[in-house]
């Protein structure tokens, strides 16, 4: 894999609030990682002009607002993420295949073929395990409903998911290669684990088949932040 081929697969996670942050993370990584990832914290704060601000920094923008709702409110919410020019934007698997289907047409029915933002689904929330599940109602144990939740939002026809590392290779087999796998809890040999329990290094989350990763303190944190940026690029196309 190529540098360029690698830095394109890492998402900047922006876990910010300040408009004057973004702009300085925006300027620093634009030329060292693939995508800013602005949530649902920052959009609150700071609206759409933060998605400009990227853009107009050359950086592309993962928008991460995991819209849940009736199918008409998420289709026409997905239909201006995408008319904001983001690449990757998501919703909640867990709404049901109606509003992924009802998403997926239209935005169809806007882009008609042409190049548009791809939709993810996130499907159980790593900060979920079996008693969450049971507590509201859900007995099934969590690796199945991942996988049972992905291959619906692929027949739905939405592009990819958001996964944990490990849940890769069970996602993989059951949706094909050209179904977008995202992950975060992802930590380079060189940082610290923070809060997250079950990690990858950037290498091994790639070999596994993920195709982007979302990144936030091993950069952020980092005494040097575009270096710490460009040693995760490395590690990428050493493994
Ligand atoms: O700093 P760190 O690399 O842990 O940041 C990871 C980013 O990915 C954060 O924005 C976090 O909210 C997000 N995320 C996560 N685990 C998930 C889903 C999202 O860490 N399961």
């Amino acid at each position: 894999m190529t540098r360029d081929e690698a830095r394109a697969k890492i998402i900047f996670a922006l876990d910010v609030n300040e408009f004057s942050d973004v702009e300085k993370w925006a300027d620093l990584l634009s030329p060292h990682v693939g995508m800013f990832k602005v949530g649902k914290q920052l959009y609150t704060a700071c609206g759409p002009a933060v998605v400009r601000m990227i853009q107009k920094y050359g950086g592309e923008v993962f928008l991460d607002l995991k819209y849940h709702d009736i199918p008409n409110t998420v289709a026409m919410a997905s239909l201006e993420a995408a008319r904001m020019g983001v690449k990757l934007f998501n919703l909640h698997a867990l709404g049901g295949y109606e509003m992924m289907a009802k998403t997926v047409e239209t935005l169809d029915k806007e882009f008609k073929g042409e190049e548009r933002g791809k939709v993810l689904a996130v499907t159980i929330l790593t900060s979920s395990n079996e008693q969450t599940l049971q507590e509201v109602g859900i007995n099934l144990p969590v690796p199945e409903m991942v996988v049972k939740l992905a291959s619906l939002a692929k027949k739905a026809g939405i592009d990819g998911v958001v996964a944990s590392p490990q849940e890769v290779p069970l996602i993989r087999e059951a949706c094909g290669n050209d179904f977008l796998i995202v992950t975060p809890g992802v930590r380079p040999a060189f940082a610290a684990a923070d809060d997250q329990k079950r990690i990858m290094t950037p290498a091994e989350a790639v070999k596994s088949g993920a195709d982007y990763l979302v990144i936030g303190r091993p950069i952020a944190a980092a005494p040097n932040p575009a270096e710490a940026a460009q040693a995760i690029v490395a590690e990428i196309v050493a493994g």
